[in-house]
């Protein structure tokens, strides 16, 4: 598990294993609209600002994932143990 939290409202949420950051933020209101859930489309991208991504789609350049400031959030997880995102 790790946290994320959400810039505009300073508010952090958990984000268990096996769950996704968007499927456990929708459970508390935050709705990232997403399409294929697979890391394909890139319609749910999120900009990173603070902690490091863990990669998993397939949509950014291996230079895209390596600037770590925007991430997939339907499937892609973090590093550290929190990442902020700026929504
Ligand atoms: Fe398609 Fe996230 S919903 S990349």
């Amino acid at each position: 598990a790790f946290e994320v939290k959400i810039a505009s409202s300073g508010m952090t949420y958990t984000i268990p294993t096996g769950k996704s950051v968007c499927t456990a933020l929708l459970e508390h209101g935050i709705d990232i609209p997403v399409s294929c859930e697979q890391g394909v489309c890139g319609t749910c991208i999120t900009r990173v600002l603070d902690g490091t991504i863990d990669h998993r789609d397939v949509y950014f350049t291996d230079e895209e994932k390596a600037a770590n400031d925007q991430f997939t959030p339907c499937c892609s997880r973090a590093k550290s143990s929190l990442l902020v995102l700026d929504l």
